[in-house]
């Protein structure tokens, strides 16, 4: 395998550990990098599928594809039924391999289905999206949406392998590129400062389209690794979230809120963008940080074509979204803010004032 072009990072986790496999050309390797012989249902969307399914699938003999509705709305018990429904009329059992490929919903919905059927089968997830590559995919987190809310129900369940092949990312539309970006940065604010100012030197994405230079090929590459570095960091140290995982939530109390009252509008990294800024700006407010450095989150945002101000939204609908968020604990919202790069830290008790004023104060008119 010495002639593969690729990087790998190894995880641990509570029952084992697997390797992410980041690089170029991987999708035709990803039987032999995840031991997977034979036995696969290859669970993919109807955006993905049709561009890759096919070249995945002929790797195994015995592959059944089954091809989900793309998109969030689909991310459901409904989508899961059917996969099982599929798995079963192809004959699955549990030698099986579920791989996923896709996006983070596929690979959220996919990990439910391996941790479930028949009790449990191998898991291995190729990502398909810069966010779900630098996010989703490692961790073990999986589920799907419930109407009373997004990802109400699901199970842990750690992959085989992760394969990561960057070439995929190229069929990626501008927007969904730049909402991986916005993860990216919220990771190297929380603890690789060193990552964002290559991270945030040129349109990646445009390069990755229109050919790579050499050098820029490798360094993409080692970009993607060390932002992935940092969550494997985060959840080897807490895998269940019983404390330092909640950072990686930065913007995400504020992103969720403002997706959700705008009717998702907004997409996930864009509210998330939106979100770095408003905990940078209350950070301000409160004195734990500097204006620069609002000012320095804002620049790396807009450099990677993602949105610094919030849409016209009445901020009351925002705040009260916010009281819906998961991580609130006990009656009193938890907040994570900043002090500067790499000193996120999780805030009891700030002021309804000061979250109500930087909503207004970031809106966009
Ligand atoms: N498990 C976790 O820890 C974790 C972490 C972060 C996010 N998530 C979940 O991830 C989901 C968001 O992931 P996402 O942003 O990848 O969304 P997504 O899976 O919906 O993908 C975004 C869109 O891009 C399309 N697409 C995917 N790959 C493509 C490719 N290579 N070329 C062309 N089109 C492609 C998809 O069909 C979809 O329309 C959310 O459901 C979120 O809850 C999970
Ligand atoms: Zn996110």
């Amino acid at each position: 395998m010495e002639d593969l072009e690729h990087l790998t990072l190894p995880v641990t986790h509570p029952t084992g550990n697997y390797d992410v496999t980041i690089g170029y050309d991987l999708l035709g390797q990803v039987g032999k990098l995840s031991a997977t012989e034979d036995h696969v249902a290859l669970i993919t969307d109807t955006n993905v599928g049709p561009l890759y399914a096919q070249q995945a699938a002929k790797q195994w003999e015995n592959c059944v594809v089954i091809t989900l509705p793309a998109g969030e709305a689909f991310k459901t018990l409904d989508s899961v039924r059917l996969a099982y429904e599929q798995m079963f009329a192809a004959g699955c059992d549990r030698q099986t391999t579920v791989v996923a490929l896709g996006g983070g919903v596929i690979n959220d919905l996919s990990g439910f289905v391996a941790a479930t059927f028949m009790r449990g089968v191998r898991f291995v997830t190729c990502p398909t999206t810069l966010l779900s590559i630098v996010d989703a995919s490692v961790g073990g987190k999986t589920g799907v949406d419930m109407p009373e809310g997004k990802n109400l129900v699901g199970a842990f369940k750690q992959p085989e392998a992760v394969i990561a092949d960057l070439n995929l990312l190229k069929s990626l539309i501008k927007e969904e590129f730049a909402c991986g970006m916005a993860e990216a940065i919220k990771h190297g604010l929380l603890s690789a400062k060193d990552v964002l100012p290559t991270l945030t030197q040129t349109d990646w994405g445009e390069s990755l389209r229109n050919g790579f230079t050499a050098d820029d090929r490798s360094a993409f590459m080692q970009l993607v690794h060390d932002v992935v570095a940092v969550k494997r960091d985060v959840v080897q140290r807490d895998p269940f979230e019983a404390g330092e995982r909640a950072l990686l939530n930065l913007g995400h109390t504020f992103g969720h809120a403002i997706e959700q009252v705008t009717n998702y509008d907004v997409r996930h990294g864009e509210g998330v963008a939106m979100g770095l800024v408003c905990a940078a700006n209350v950070s301000y407010k409160l004195g734990f940080s500097t204006i620069d450095l609002q000012s320095v989150v804002e620049d790396m945002l807009k450099k990677v074509n993602l949105p610094v101000r919030l849409p016209r939204v009445d901020p009351e609908d925002v705040f009260n979204a916010m009281q819906q968020d998961k991580k609130k604990k006990g009656k009193k919202l938890r907040y994570i803010l900043l002090k500067d790069f790499e000193s996120a830290f999780i805030a009891e008790n700030v002021p309804d004032d000061a979250i109500l004023e930087t909503i207004r104060d970031l809106q966009n008119w």
